[in-house]
């Protein structure tokens, strides 16, 4: 049949032409150009980790690059029997994703259909709402409980019969602070076994380090479909390379997303990575001592300055200002530090600081005071 003419339409989703324009901020280098070669720059809004990856890890890759004419293995097979050692759970129920941004998309996409609508806390790590908008599902957020914690009563309230995926994490972000253990048995019992519990552990390493339970112990007691996502970018230093995994709770869940993810994306470099960071507990255990020290010290520091942080075990602090927080963090861009603004409702006033080196907590300490003094009304700090 012949293509009808009339008025050139897009082959491009009409819903994805209408999401607003993708605004990256600027990168490090950019940021360092306009700021001249004098200011440090203090990389404290992604929660990265401070430190380089380990000296073992830097020789894996140098080594895998030798190879990098090869196509990685799809499945990553030898990262994943490490893991399936390293957490007792089967490896073919394991699947790597390009960091665990990529699977929360992939998790999303395996369980879309029509109407389909994704429970998620707000506020939340984004990517768990851009994978419901991109891919078409609704994002039904509900809002964090008046003291920071996820409130699992109103994400059981807000299922419907057509939600197929709810995330919650452990240690939220942006608050860093513990799910009640109350909490976490009732959402992986109560939660519908026609719905996908998404358990995101990003954050795993930091919880065991401040005395938490494995969260897989827990899952025994779930009757229906769950995936726990960690990542190798926070605690093992690799955000630069990409890589996640999930720990999926039955074959079917990792065969889905091992049919949809794309074959190679999870590269071979970053791969090597991984096997040689999981040989390194000493070098993790390091990172996760450093940042229970600064992070202590940017509580104490910020309490001082008479500022509320509610308490995190994670490598993030909230701050509650009494000034817009995009107006200290765009004083503090100005000096070099890089934090995030709170934007969810309720969150306007509040910074995310990234916890850094004793350098990168020195320098917020003596900056935040000052830039206070500017901008907030004279009776508003102490
Ligand atoms: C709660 C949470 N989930 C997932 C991620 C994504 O981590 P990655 O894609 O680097 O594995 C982050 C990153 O900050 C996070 O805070």
């Amino acid at each position: 049949m012949p293509r009808q003419s009339g008025p050139q339409r897009s082959p491009i989703r009409a819903d994805i032409l209408g999401l607003p324009d993708q605004v990256f901020p600027p990168t490090p280098g950019e940021f360092a150009e306009r700021l001249g070669d004098d200011l440090e720059l203090r990389l404290l809004a992604l929660n990265e980790c401070p430190h380089p990856p380990s000296a073992q890890v830097i020789r894996a890759v140098a080594q895998a690059a030798k190879t990098a004419n090869r196509y990685p293995d799809p499945q990553g097979r030898k990262l994943t029997r490490a893991l399936a050692k390293r957490t007792g759970h089967p490896a073919e129920q394991i699947v790597l994703g390009n960091g665990s941004d990529e699977l929360i998309f992939l998790l999303t996409l395996v369980t879309r259909e029509e109407g389909a609508e994704s429970i998620m806390p707000a506020p939340a790590f984004p990517g768990y709402r851009r994978a419901a908008v991109t891919l078409g599902a609704k994002p039904v957020t509900v809002p964090l409980r008046e003291n920071g914690s996820t409130d699992v009563g109103g994400m059981l309230a807000a299922v419907t019969r057509r939600t197929r995926i709810l995330f919650c994490a452990p240690v939220n972000n942006p608050i860093g602070g513990l799910m009640e253990d109350a909490d976490f048995r009732r959402i992986i019992q109560e939660t519908p076994p026609d719905i996908l519990l998404v358990i995101d552990d990003a954050y795993h390493e930091y919880a065991l380090h401040a005395g938490a339970k494995d969260v897989l112990s827990l899952l025994k007691a779930r009757a229906g479909p769950w995936a726990v996502l960690r990542t190798l970018s926070k605690a093992y230093a690799l955000a630069g390379l990409r890589i996640g995994y999930c720990l999926c709770g039955n074959n079917d869940l990792a065969q889905a997303l091992l049919k949809v993810k794309t074959v190679f994306n999870v590269n071979s470099l970053a791969q090597a990575a991984g096997l040689a960071c999981l040989e390194d507990n000493a070098y993790r255990d390091r990172i996760l001592d450093s940042c229970a020290r600064e992070r202590q010290r940017l509580q104490n520091g910020v309490t001082e300055m008479g500022l509320a942080s509610p308490r995190s075990i994670a490598n993030f602090l909230t701050v509650r200002l009494p000034v817009p927080g995009q107006t200290v963090a765009a004083a503090l861009a100005r000096r070099g530090i890089l934090v995030k603004a709170g934007t969810d409702s309720g969150f306007e006033d509040t910074i995310r600081i990234s916890v850094g080196s004793e350098d990168d907590t020195t320098a917020l300490l003596d900056n935040l005071p000052e830039i206070l003094k500017d901008v907030a009304p004279p009776d508003a700090v102490d």
